[in-house]
């Protein structure tokens, strides 16, 4: 049987470092509020003047490149561009055209998916089914997020804009012949009665026009949040979604050596840890670093865990998401 399995891996962080304590001169928060609730202690942002442009397919284009230099890959070698964003470059047409715009790769497929912090493992479902049914062989899967130029930098947004952080990271998957390794298998759920819980609704096409003014002053162009009923539903879907990953494939968390999850809260991924009994250091955390990265967080993670020789042949990754929509998604994989 054919599998899908990972080849390659890069990560693009925009130059600007933005402290808790930079992040006190744009909203009313604190460093110890931060930490405390969230874990974070710094993120990156793009550093764009008005006037100046840089999108989410530039940052991906940059992890694009590395994730293919250490393929030993060219762009001409890819078969089908996934982009997954909640932030793209503009309303349409998708981020992934761009991408493949900046790549030089005019006429190879590319698909957006719209899933917010679930993007990457929907993609990577997506890429897998393709890749076993021999569709195609070489998929790059792009998760890049520009949350800074949408956030609300005042009180009322602020709960949000502590949160997040901007970001690429870039995976390319290629076919196996090994049964053993690669892909094993992908769970994806969504619950759109939560929908409005985490969402940004403005400008969207359900009202006429679509665009009126008072959009500058109503807060609905920015996140709405209610955190208390996100984090409440993290908390119990990040470890079903793991069960579930685990079941499919008859493992015990003892065969699992990482569980990756979407990077959302450290206070959320420690309550998670806490609830499936996981040993120290079975669950990845970079948040600190990065900030949520939304669809990035997954595939930067992944990235930093391959650049510290974290995963050799054999180990069994457990990869999880939850987030907007309501989305929650898992992924397991042999590493080859
Ligand atoms: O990928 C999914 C992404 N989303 C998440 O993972 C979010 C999940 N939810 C959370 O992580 C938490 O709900 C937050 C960290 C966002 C907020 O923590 P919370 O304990 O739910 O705080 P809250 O919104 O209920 O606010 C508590 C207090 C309020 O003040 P009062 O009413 O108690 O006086 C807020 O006004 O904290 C205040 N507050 C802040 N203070 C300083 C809210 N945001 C801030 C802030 N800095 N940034």
């Amino acid at each position: 049987m054919r599998r899908a399995k990972i080849i390659s891996t890069g990560r693009y962080l925009p130059p600007k470092v933005v402290t808790n304590k930079d992040m006190e001169k744009l909203v009313p928060t604190s460093d110890e509020w931060i930490r405390e609730r969230t874990g974070i202690e710094q993120r990156y942002f793009v550093d764009l003047k008005p006037g100046e442009e840089l999108g989410v397919s530039d940052l991906a284009y940059e992890a694009s490149k590395i994730a293919l230099e250490r393929a030993g890959m060219q762009p001409s070698d890819i078969d089908l561009i996934i982009f997954a964003t909640l932030s793209p470059d503009y309303v349409f047409p998708g981020s992934g055209v761009l991408l493949g715009k900046n790549l030089g790769i005019p006429g190879v497929g590319a698909l957006d998916v719209r899933n917010q912090c679930s993007g990457f493992i929907y993609a990577l479902s997506v890429a897998d089914a393709y890749i076993r049914a021999g569709i195609y062989d070489h998929i790059l899967i792009a998760g890049a997020e520009i949350h800074s130029t949408g956030l609300e930098y005042n009180e009322h947004g602020r709960h949000v804009t502590v949160l997040f952080g901007d970001g690429a990271g870039v995976v390319i998957l290629g076919p196996s012949e090994d049964e053993e390794h690669g892909i094993l298998s992908t769970h994806l759920h969504a619950d759109g009665r939560y929908a409005l819980e985490l969402c940004a609704i403005n400008p969207g096409s359900r009202r006429v026009p679509r665009i009126y003014p008072e959009m500058l002053t109503d807060h609905s162009m920015y996140p709405h949040m209610n955190g208390r009923e996100v984090f409440k539903h993290a908390v119990t879907k990040f470890p079903k979604a793991i069960m579930e990953a685990m079941e499919a494939n008859n493992l015990t968390l003892d065969d699992v050596k990482l569980v990756i999850p979407h990077q959302a809260n450290l206070r959320i991924s420690e309550a998670v840890a806490q609830r499936m009994k996981l040993k120290p250091g079975q669950l990845y955390s970079n948040i600190q670093r990065y900030g949520n990265t939304t669809a990035a967080s997954i595939p930067i993670a992944l990235d930093e865990v391959l650049e510290q020789g974290m995963l050799e042949r054999d180990d069994i990754v457990i990869m999880a998401a939850f987030g907007s929509g309501f989305t929650w998604a898992s992924a397991a994989i042999r590493w080859s």
